[in-house]
């Protein structure tokens, strides 16, 4: 196969849901449909349903550390499918927003009885602000949900996207009956058979009362007809270019526990889902079909056993081919370097693999030489956009506990942050440090972590802070007046940028008005 049609049967997406809607359960019935695993149960939830360290740490422990399920490969008609895994507690959303820059697409998972939830508003902001494309997945059509045109407004109104159903569900809760896929044409029914593998699927190229009345009863064959018309009428025809730009949703009903609608879904997602898309960087735009390799990391990984400070670092190739073993410039550090064990990821087992292509995920084995957003290349000078930090939620001032461990600490607190586990800011009037976070169970994440792997004790002060804002403006002299005039607010991030830390949206305001000329911004990419 030529590297180009290796590129475009790549199809390399994440699934995102509010917690609880149905996202595991999907990916498990994903990878059954596509044979990658035989057996319901074989992935584990990643959900932390206590909120403790100790309860988060133990989770990921017994799930090998999410390493195995970061990333879930299997073929499937032909294609290459990649599923990137997400965190499924939205103290940790930050971690699924920088996996969303290593995606082509994604899919969302939408429960029918709660509709829109906060998470799955502030994920699909995100998609809609890199104009990813989506298909939202409707789940639990076995309960009593809402009616389906209401869900569909909902999701235009509240999410502020355009739909366009795929299919249409037949009856709700007790009384589903399954769902017209509108896409093949054809009628699936529900049987609600939990140990089925495949539904039953009749085609029917023209619907009318007398064909569906084989297979449902008059009224329902009615309401089926009369809603495909108003489908038909009310939502714009169905064109993949306008999903490929993210200007439309598709939309699927089903019931992903009981195995149901997941094939409809498959069988269009790797029929219109996009191959590896071109990505820009600071310096110009990168073509997937580029012959020369490039790639940036997006998600590290620390093995959590304290006896093997290894980490894994997940890189997204974005162009060329890579290879086991030739030497890459690590862009930062400005340096060469080469893997001997890159590893793919196929479903539940990992294995080294000697190269790979743009939209595959690779594995390497890093001893704390990456950060994410590093760029590796065959030399040219890159930076992948799209990988910013946002603005963190809560602070805390650190405070060394054992003040013979200081260099512990300190190593600890860079490299795990290094990781993205939180963002570190030293104030610049009096050098303490700050963490901001975006839950509250970083901290303890990050406390326990600091003991068990860096043997340093870290405690930490309250600071009452509203947000931290990345400044700059064209005029020089206007920035050094505001950072002089609020010293004691300025501090820098990790890469030495200035961030204003506004102890309320009052005071931001303040600041705002006085220098105009300043620019404030919520996250570090701008
Ligand atoms: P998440 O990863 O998005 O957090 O959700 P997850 O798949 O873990 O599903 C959350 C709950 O919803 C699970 O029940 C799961 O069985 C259930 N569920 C998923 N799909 C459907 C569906 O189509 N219909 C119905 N009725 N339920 C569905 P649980 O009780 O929390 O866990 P479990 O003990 O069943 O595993």
């Amino acid at each position: 196969m030529t590297t180009e049609e290796e590129i475009k049967r790549r199809r390399t997406f994440a699934i995102i849901a509010h917690p609880d809607a149905g996202k595991t359960t999907l990916t498990e019935k994903l990878l059954l449909f596509g044979g990658a695993i035989q057996i319901a149960g074989a992935v584990k939830s990643n959900k932390i349903k206590k909120t403790t360290a100790s309860d988060f740490l133990e989770i990921e422990r017994q799930r090998g550390i999410s390493v195995s399920t970061s990333v879930m490969a299997f073929e499937f008609k032909g294609k290459e499918v990649n599923i990137l895994d997400t965190p499924g507690h939205e103290d940790f959303a930050e971690d699924t927003y920088r996996t969303l820059t290593a995606v082509d697409s994604v899919i969302m998972v939408i429960d029918c009885v709660k509709g829109v939830e906060p998470q799955t508003r502030k994920l699909l902001e995100v998609c809609r602000m890199r104009k990813t494309p989506v298909i939202v997945f409707v789940n639990k059509m076995d309960r009593e949900g809402r009616d389906a045109f209401d869900l569909m407004d909902e999701l235009e109104k509240e999410l502020k996207i355009k739909v366009r159903p795929l299919s249409w569900p037949i009856g709700i809760g007790k009384s589903f009956k399954g769902v017209y896929n509108v896409y093949e044409k054809s009628l699936n029914l529900f049987t609600g058979d939990e140990k089925q593998t495949i539904a039953d699927s009749v085609e029917i190229k023209k619907l009318n009362q007398e064909v569906l009345e084989e297979y449902l009863s008059e009224d329902f064959s009615k309401q089926l007809l009369e809603d495909i018309e108003v489908v038909e009428t009310v939502y714009p025809e169905f064109k993949s270019e306008d999903y490929l730009k993210g200007d439309i949703c598709p939309v699927f009903f089903g019931s992903a526990v009981n195995n149901f609608g997941v094939r409809e879904l498959l069988n269009c997602f790797v029929d219109i889902a996009p191959y590896p898309l071109k990505r820009e960087t600071e310096e110009r735009i990168v073509d997937p079909f580029e012959p020369k390799f490039s790639g940036f990391i997006f998600k590290i990984f620390a093995n959590i056993d304290p006896r093997h400070r290894d980490r894994i670092a997940f890189l997204r190739i974005c162009s060329g081919k890579f290879e086991r073993n030739k030497y890459y410039f690590h862009n930062r550090e400005k340096k060469e370097v080469r893997f001997s064990n890159p590893t793919a990821f196929l479903a539940q087992s990992k294995s080294v693999i000697d190269e790979a292509y743009p939209g595959d995920i690779v594995g390497l084995y890093d001893s704390g030489n990456f950060k994410i957003g590093d760029t590796l290349s065959e030399g040219e000078i890159l930076h992948f956009k799209g990988i910013p930090s946002f603005s963190p939620e809560l602070f805390r001032y650190v405070v060394n506990m054992d003040p013979m461990k200081s260099k512990q600490l300190q190593k600890g607190l860079e490299q795990l942050t290094d990781e993205g586990v939180a963002q570190l800011f030293t104030k610049k009037q009096d050098g303490r440090k700050i963490l901001g976070t975006v839950g509250a169970l970083q901290f303890e994440v990050l406390q326990h972590r600091l003991k068990s792997e860096y043997n340093a004790s870290c405690g930490f002060e309250q600071i009452q802070l509203h947000k931290a804002c990345w400044i700059a403006s064209d005029d020089k002299k206007e920035l050094d007046n505001f950072m002089q005039d609020r010293a004691n607010h300025i501090a820098y991030d990790k890469e030495g940028r200035p961030v204003f830390l506004a102890e309320s949206a009052w005071l931001l305001q303040m600041a705002q008005e006085k220098f105009p000329k300043v620019q404030f911004f919520f996250k570090s990419e701008f």
